[in-house]
This record gives structure tokens, sequence and C-alpha cells, in this order.
């Protein structure tokens, strides 16, 4: 089959590798509709993640039909058309139990921290990734779900990671009615927590980058008022003056390990990896809330230490919440705000390229040329 290959920092490119079989019982083989590359494909891409194998392939967030399933499969049948949440996970150990599908302890021995994440290094587990023809999904029965008649198929492959990701990291705010919440990046992600913190109660929506075509779309797409960082002195201060000195109700970091605005956080994390990511959107959400405040963290930031201000988040009162996302248990109430026309996930869509062209795809959503919000690759093409 085709498929795409990591070489090495800042290089992938499409070639053979052979078909995916079904390895174990509850296995499913999905033949690939849509991948959609992540801001965290970025991460990678990059060369930030620890224990990226050269020959993987990347893509958690897909959408596909059923091609193959294991002899233990009961829930799904061959042509069922799925999606598939980026969380591998069992759906029966004491975290699964308990809602934490990101942190499930029986799919990667790699690490105790993360559990598994589809074509997301052997950190998180090493199992290859959506962005091929096919790909094999283990626990069939537990995470890969039917897409709804109504549901377009765009909408759907959006649902399996970015807008799950934004609406938890709306949720992981704990937004009150009229509170003001602030959004660093404006990516699919924090683009999608701005439009859910209005879901949640907020009053006031604020977005912080300094990318001048994202913040048009989190002025559209999200209705929010927007702060370019790098036109304003000091954006912390910026905010608080712009929340009556005392800073915000919540804050979300939608950037994660590869933040701008700090020279020196830049170098110590993504030049030498002294640090497991720069913190400086989180710091920045740190400084800008209020105290007693909230910060969620939906950023992804690597398995080392990073310069994080916990000092300040201490002696504020701070309640700091994060995770990988638990995909599949966001789905029920973004279904309704999609079928009742509150969301419509495929307006973060930009581009559309053939997998063929997938080097192309990764350098301009990298490089954040030519528009791009979220770039979609389309295997069949
Ligand atoms: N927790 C999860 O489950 C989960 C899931 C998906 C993505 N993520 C992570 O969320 C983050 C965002 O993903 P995305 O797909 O939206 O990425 P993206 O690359 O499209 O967007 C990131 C945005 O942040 C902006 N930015 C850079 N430095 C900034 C700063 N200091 N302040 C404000 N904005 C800044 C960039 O200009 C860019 O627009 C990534 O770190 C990704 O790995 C986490
Ligand atoms: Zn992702
Ligand atoms: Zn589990």
């Amino acid at each position: 089959m085709r498929a795409m290959v990591y070489r090495g920092p800042y290089k992938v490119r499409v070639e053979e590798k052979p078909r995916p079989r079904i390895e174990h019982p509850n296995d499913a083989i999905v033949r690939v509709g849509l991948a959609a590359i992540c801001g965290s494909d970025l991460h990678l891409y990059h060369g930030m993640m620890p224990d990226t194998r050269v020959g993987s392939t990347f893509g958690h967030e897909f959408i596909g039909t059923v091609e193959e399933v294991g002899s233990s499969v009961q829930h799904l049948s061959v042509g069922d058309r799925v999606m598939v949440p980026f969380n591998v996970y069992c759906g029966s150990c004491y975290f699964c139990a308990r809602g934490l599908y990101a942190n499930c302890h029986n799919v990667n021995p790699n690490a105790t921290a993360v559990g598994g994440i589809y074509g997301y290094s052997h950190t998180c587990g090493g199992y290859d990734g959506g962005q091929a023809e096919y790909v094999r999904v283990p626990f069939a029965d537990v995470g890969p779900t039917v897409i709804p008649e109504w549901l377009d198929e765009e909408d759907a492959l959006l649902l399996t990671d970015a807008v799950a990701t934004g609406y938890f990291g709306a949720q992981l705010a704990d937004i009150g009615e009229g509170d003001t919440v602030v959004v660093f990046g404006a990516g699919p992600v924090g683009l999608t927590a701005a439009k859910c913190a209005w879901f949640m109660g907020a009053g006031r929506v604020l977005v912080v980058d300094h990318i001048g075509y994202r913040l048009e779309k989190a002025r559209t797409f999200a209705h929010a008022e927007t702060v370019n960082f790098a036109e304003v002195d000091d954006i912390v201060v910026h905010l608080k003056r712009a929340t009556d000195g005392l800073g915000a109700d919540a804050a979300v970091d939608a950037v994660g390990a590869e933040a701008d605005g700090s020279f020196l956080q830049h170098v110590t994390a993504a030049k030498l990896k002294l640090q497991g990511g720069s913190p400086v959107a989180l710091n920045w959400a740190i400084d800008s809330v209020r105290k007693g405040g909230t910060v969620s963290v939906m950023g992804a930031y690597g398995p080392m230490f990073s310069a994080v201000k916990f000092g300040d988040a201490l002696n504020k009162g701070l309640t700091l919440r994060m995770n990988q996302c638990h995909v599949k248990r966001q789905w029920p109430r973004l279904l309704e705000h999609i079928q009742n026309g509150y969301l419509k996930p495929s307006e973060l869509i930009t581009h559309r390229f053939p997998l063929e062209h997938v080097a192309e795809a990764y350098h301009l959503f990298s490089r954040k040329l030519d528009g791009c919000v979220k770039p979609v690759l389309v295997p069949s093409a």
C-alpha cells in the first residue's frame, strides 16, 4: 500500500509499505478515506518527540471504511464507515473504566504516563497511523464508531481529534456564566476551544496568536476578540488591561511545545532540547488569568520537564487542568451541537491534498503558508 513515511526531521514522503494485517482477534483493518494533519504531527515532523522512528507512518485523525475484522469483533462489519478516535485504548483497564481513555494502561509498554496514540512515535505506543491507504485498528469494538448517516465525512474527520480536543479544552477551563476566557493559539484546537467557550456560558472570548489570517479565522469562526501578540509591547499587561486589571477567569493553552514569543525558551526547547517544550503560551496563560482562575492545557509537551512558572501558579491559587483528549467521551455533546447547527467542524479545513503530496502538505502547514489552518490528505485521490 501507499503510506506517508517519516525519514527524519522535516523529511516525509509517500512510500510503498506492506498492507497491515489482523494481528489480534479484536483488530480491524480500515481503508482510510480522509486523514488530517494535526498540529501534534508538526512536533513529530520537527523532530521534537522522543523515539520517533524513521520508517513510521503518522496520522491520528482519520476516518475510513472497515475492510476486514478479526474473529472476535462484534460491533463492526466489513463496509461500515467509521470514525476512529486518536486514542488507542482497551476500554476495560482501571483508567478506561474511569473515562481516562488517553491514559489507558494496556496499550503502551513504552510509557506509564500517556496511553496509545496512532502514528505518534514509540513513546506513544509505536502504532502506525492513518496517513496511508490502510491502517490497523486495535480494540476495534472500543474506539471506532459508525459515522451517523446525517454527518458529513469532513465533520466526522475533525471529531476524531481537533474538534474533540478544542471542546475538551473549553470544558477543562471550568467556564462559568459570563466568564472571560483567553485562548492562546488560533490553530484548529484553539479555534474550537474559543467557539465552544460560548456554549459553556462565556461572556467574553479572546484569542491570542501572531498570524493574521488565523486571527481573522478566530473572528469569523469563533466570534472572538483577537490580539496579535507581536503587535503589543507585553501581551500579559495587554490582557490584564483588557480585563479590568484583574485578569481573565480562565485561559486555554492551545499552542504547546513549540510556542513562539521567547527567544530563550525557543532555543532551550526546540534547538537544544533541554526542556520538554517551550512553555511560553502556558506561562502567559498563568500570568494573564486572575488569582483563583483556571488554566486548561491542551497544547502538547514532551515527557521531559519544562520551565513553567509553577510558583506563580501556586501563589495565585490557580487550578491547572490538562490531558490528552479522551476523544470518544466528547462525541455525544459535539454531535448535538453539529446537528443543531451550532458547530460546523469542516469550516476549519482549508486544504485538501492527495496522499502523494504529503511533503507539500506538511511544509505548508508547518510554515503556515497559503492561509493554511487545517490540511487533509485524501488517499484515494
Ligand atoms: N491534548 C490533546 O489531546 C491534543 C490534541 C490535539 C492537538 N494537541 C496540541 O494542541 C496544540 C495546537 O494544535 P493545533 O492543531 O491547533 O496546532 P497549530 O500548529 O495549527 O496551531 C498552533 C498555533 O499557535 C500559535 N502560537 C505560537 N506561539 C504562540 C504563543 N506564544 N501564543 C499564542 N499563540 C501562539 C501559532 O501561530 C499557531 O497558529 C499542539 O501543541 C498540539 O500538539 C493536543
Ligand atoms: Zn492531534
Ligand atoms: Zn485501558
